[in-house]
């Protein structure tokens, strides 16, 4: 994919070489401010002054006797161990080398220089950057753990940003297929009508629109010894979604080449896994569709098959996520997994319940929650559980099938329907739902507008924990 998406190279690397003199860079929490301010210059106090109070991502540059940067500030605010304004400093330096020479003892180095790294990430396909990025050097961070992440999740944020025209089902096929012959990790492709033949017919029904070369697939790659616990992460891969017949209109419709994200997470998470080593048997499936228009579409009202033998009313045709990943779910299931993860653009509702930046995840089972929130709050990586509230089960429930994928208006809570649904076909152990929107709606420093990795640093942090 590196040759196809462009050049994600970042400067995660950097070390100074000799003669060269970084510019000293300084990390200060809030309660460390008073402490630093009696050592100041008094220029650096002049300063920094009264507006220095180290908010988090708060960058002052103190420039020297040639007005050029002499020293950064940075503040981390209120707590040392907390390293994401690094990530605002990628966007706020200017071009340069910069060093870390000051920061509390309870920042991870590792963590800073991911954030920054990830903080510096552009989609430089189409358009190059005129000015160099800054570099920045921290002593004392593993530096191969921080390219493996910040690869992976560039990988996932140029597959969200690359638009249907240039990354249609047989691309996602080919990013597959080189992230797998790069790890040496088997993978099949099951394409087009033979997904009838091989049980996958409600993949087969959402993506047989789609024009000839871009026909639906099922990818899944292996990759880990036999016999070690089985890690199943399922990815929504969505390369268009017009909503099919009941079209979305243009404004809904306007973002949607991001509904792969989901695939794109779980490629990156399982390239995370992989470079880790992390001992374990992954597979890695991702349902491959686009949800086109055509007269071969399915019609709201078509009663679908499914992998696990449950017919399903597709009210919606809009709502096709969830058809993928019965399928896939079921194929999940079938691998017997000690513990399966799905990642989903799934449902608007999602989003208007807790807003682009924070991904709502679902499971029953509280020490796997527990652990997913532990991996978030290590990596600084926000997920937030929701309940599946086994109340709006009814809402799914219609006179001809076993179910339908468009839960009465009554219920409500979409985002959950949606998770109620995926849990009918989901495996009965261990196994949580992550409705992602792996957007970015407004650039801010660190933060470029478009494609972002949610929730994949702190699932990786979490299943260190379990597995390493
Ligand atoms: N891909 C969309 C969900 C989506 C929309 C994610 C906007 C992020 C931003 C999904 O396929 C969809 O259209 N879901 C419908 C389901 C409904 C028809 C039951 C939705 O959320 O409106
Ligand atoms: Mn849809
Ligand atoms: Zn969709």
């Amino acid at each position: 994919m590196r040759g196809e998406t462009g050049d994600m190279m970042m400067a995660v690397t950097y070390t100074p070489e000799a003669g060269e003199t970084p510019v000293p860079l300084i990390a200060l929490c809030e309660e460390d401010l008073s402490a630093w301010r009696e050592d100041a210059s008094p220029l650096e106090q002049g300063l920094a002054g009264a507006d220095f109070r180290a908010r988090p991502g708060q960058v002052v540059i103190v420039p020297g006797p040639d007005g050029k940067p002499a020293r950064i500030l940075l503040g981390l605010g209120a707590s040392p161990g907390e390293a994401s304004a690094f990530r605002t400093l990628a966007g706020r330096l200017p071009p340069g080398e910069f060093r870390l020479e000051g920061r509390p003892s309870g920042l991870e180095p590792t963590d800073a220089a991911l954030a920054f790294a990830l903080g510096l990430y552009r989609f430089e396909r189409y358009r190059r950057r005129e000015t160099a990025p800054p570099q920045l050097f921290v002593p004392g961070a593993d530096v191969a753990e921080v390219e493996s992440l910040a690869e992976a999740c560039a990988l996932a944020r140029d597959l969200i940003n690359t638009p249907a025209n240039d990354l249609g089902p047989a691309e996602l096929e080919g990013a597959a297929r080189e992230l797998a012959g790069r790890f040496g990790a088997g993978i099949e492709v099951i394409a087009g009508d033979e997904l009838l033949a091989k049980g996958y017919p409600a993949v087969h029904a959402v993506g047989r629109a789609a024009a000839p070369g871009r026909e639906p697939r099922m990818i899944e790659i292996t990759w880990g010894e036999a016999g070690r616990p089985g890690l199943v992460l399922v990815g929504k891969g969505v390369m268009f979604d017009t909503g099919g017949l009941d079209l979305k209109p243009s404004a809904g419709m306007r973002l949607m080449k991001k509904d792969m994200g989901g695939a794109a997470h779980v490629l990156a998470l399982g390239a995370m896994v992989m470079e880790a080593r992390l001992p374990v048997r992954l597979s890695i499936l991702v349902p491959t569709v686009e949800n086109a228009v055509s007269g071969d579409a399915m019609r709201p009202g078509d009663v679908l098959a499914t992998r696990k033998g449950l017919s399903v009313e597709v009210g919606n045709t809009d709502a096709e996520g969830r058809l993928i990943l019965a399928d896939a779910l079921t194929r999940a299931s079938e691998l017997s997994p000690d513990l399966t993860l799905d990642l989903a653009t799934l449902t608007g509702a999602a989003r208007v319940a807790l807003g682009p930046q924070l991904p709502p995840f679902f499971t029953d089972d509280d020490d796997l929650a527990a652990a997913i929130e532990a991996g978030a709050r290590k990596a600084s990586d926000p997920v937030w559980r929701l309940p599946l509230w086994k109340g709006y089960l009814p809402s799914l429930e219609t006179e001809i099938a076993d179910l339908k994928n468009d839960p009465d208006a009554w219920a409500q809570a979409g985002a959950m329907t949606a998770a109620l649904f995926l849990q009918k076909f989901a495996p009965a152990g261990a196994w949580a739902h992550f409705d992602i929107f792996a957007w970015n709606p407004r650039a801010q420093p660190g933060y470029p507008a478009g494609g972002e990795a949610q929730a994949i640093r702190g699932l990786f942090a979490m299943l260190k924990a379990r597995y390493a």
